[in-house]
Order: structure tokens, then sequence, then C-alpha cells
């Protein structure tokens, strides 16, 4: 790891200088780069960012249209591509931003070939097998942001109806980031009390039908937001950041953040979201993650759905 800590975040849209400023805000990076091929809007971005450094506490920001900025970065957050329309699903970009990955990874990979590289643009999870097989980066190296995001929407969810902190909740959504992803309540609790055995007032809180409702609510959070406001940045930008802070203070912190899976919770060859220790390296999937025997089925139910979206993907 260099001693500036630098972070690439590729895509200067909603979702790409929102990972540039929330990263500058939590003081992520020392160094904070944003490329996009487009001159003027990205020049302008790192401007407006550069501007609030006297806020934000010391740290660099440049960027431009050039990939050299991106040179000797520790971390490249990809973010560039089409976003969703209103009602579009994630799966429907996969094409379109397959082209910009296969464009983008080799020109990277010259300027930061010792990056670890993370993936939001979506769909994240299919893109990141492509673009782990196209790159050759070792698994660990490359992976998608995945649920990160969601897990966050999830821990929200229980926090506001429970009247407790977020980060109280202990919380997973895993498999893929988008229609059939899946919340491992049989692992989460409030404090050290197990979800179901919550309660309000003496009686449980949350009946197994509350929680089904809640993990759609977080399946579909995109969709209502888009719908609302024509993208989502704010808290993509804000868990992006997160992850990149594991890896760039080397934390080992338990993410669930999205690489190609070899032999984990019987998957192989598919990138999806489980538990993962986060540090230097990168991504490094948690042994042992206890799923009941539904949550495995549906985790494996997503790999499939991703592993034909990767191989129609291949032609
Ligand atoms: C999100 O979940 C669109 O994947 C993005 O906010």
């Amino acid at each position: 790891m260099s001693g500036t800590s630098k972070l690439t975040v590729v895509g200067a849209g909603a979702v790409g200088s929102s990972v540039a400023y929330a990263a500058m805000i939590r003081g992520s990076a020392r160094h904070i780069a944003l490329y996009d091929i487009a001159p003027e809007k990205t020049e302008a971005e790192v401007l407006d960012l550069a501007h609030g450094s006297f806020f934000a506490g010391s740290g660099e920001i440049t960027g431009g249209s050039d990939v050299s900025v991106a040179a000797g970065s520790d971390v490249v957050v990809i973010t560039a591509g089409a976003k969703q329309k209103p009602g579009q699903t994630r799966i429907e970009l996969a094409a379109t931003n397959a082209r910009i990955m296969d464009a983008l990874m080799p020109q990277l990979l010259e300027v930061a070939p010792d990056a670890i590289y993370v993936v939001v643009t979506n769909p994240c999870d299919v893109l990141t097998m492509l673009a782990a097989e196209s790159s050759g980066l070792p698994p660990e190296r490359i992976f998608a942001s995945g649920t990160t995001l969601d897990s966050s929407r999830l821990r929200w969810e229980i926090a506001r109806r429970a009247g407790v902190a977020t980060s109280s909740v202990h919380a997973q959504i895993v498999g893929e980031h988008g229609d059939t992803e899946l919340a491992l309540w049989s692992s989460a609790t409030i404090g050290t009390v197990p979800i179901l055995d919550w309660t309000q007032d003496g009686a449980p809180l949350f009946t197994r039908e509350d929680l089904d409702a809640i993990a759609a609510d977080v399946r579909d959070a995109a969709y209502t937001v888009i719908r609302g406001k024509g993208a989502t940045n704010y808290a993509i930008g804000l868990s992006s950041a997160r992850i990149v802070e594991a890896i760039l203070r080397d934390e080992h912190a338990v993410l669930p953040v999205a690489p190609v899976l070899h032999g984990v919770h019987g998957l192989d060859g598919v990138a999806l979201s489980v538990p993962c220790v986060v540090d230097a390296a990168g991504a490094h999937p948690l042994p042992g993650t206890p799923f009941a025997p539904e949550e495995l089925d549906r985790l494996h139910e997503s790999a499939e759905s991703l592993r034909r979206v990767a191989a129609e993907l291949r032609g």
C-alpha cells in the first residue's frame, strides 16, 4: 500500500461524484481522483469537490478525462455506465455496461496494475465476473460493492421500526445486488437479541411476514428512489466509501461484497455477495457464515440467475 492511499473513482456521474464526495467527507483516502471521458463535466466535478477541501480536512482532489489520472491508485471504484431508468432492472443494463467495462479495464490496469478494483456499475455482480475473467486479477482483488448498500438499507428499516441505533442492527443481505437478493434472517440480531425474539411492550415486534415485507422493501428500494428522483447516489456513495476505507486502512472488516467465489458455500465461478473480510489485499469470503437451509437454497438460486446472465453476455 503506497503512502498516498489513492482512490480513483471512474465515472463522474451522480454515483461517481457521490462516491468521491462521500470519500472526501469521511476522509476515506488521502488522494481522491475522478476520471471520466467527459472533460468539462469531470473538471467541473473535481473543482466543485476541491472547493470544499477546507471543510473536509487534508487531502488531494484531482481528476480529468485522461486515464493517467488513475495512475498509481490503491483502490479504483468503477461507476461508469448507463444507469437504470424508472422501472428498468439492473440486469437490463448488462450488455451496454459490459461493453464499457471491456473498454475500461485494460486501460485502468495499465496505469493502476496493483489496485483493488471495486465494481459499482450495474449489474455489478455480472460485470465483476466478466472483468475478473478478462483481467486475470485474483478474485480478492476485483469485487462488486454488492449488497453492502442493501444491508445498510435493511439495517435502517429494522432500526427505525425497533427504535434502536442502526449500528446496533446486525443483519445482512446476500446474493445478487438485485431482484434475487435475500436477507439472512437466521443470523439477524438487534444487539445480541435474535430479530424474531425482539419485543416491544412485551410482544414480539416482528412476525415472519413483517420480515418478508421488509426484505421486499429493501430489494425494491432502488426502484422507489429512481422513480422519485431519477437515480440513487447518496447511499451507494457512502457504502462505496466504507468499502474503500476497509481496504485503505487494512481494517479486516466484515462486509457483504461480491468477489467471484471459488468453493464457497457450495458455489464456484460466480460473483455474488456473501460476508467477506475486506482488507488491504481485497475481499476474502468469510468461512463459516451460517445459512438456514432455505437461505442457502435461495443463495444458489441467485447464483444460477447471475450465471445465466453472464453466459448470455459471453455469447
Ligand atoms: C442501488 O441499489 C441503483 O444499484 C443501485 O441504489
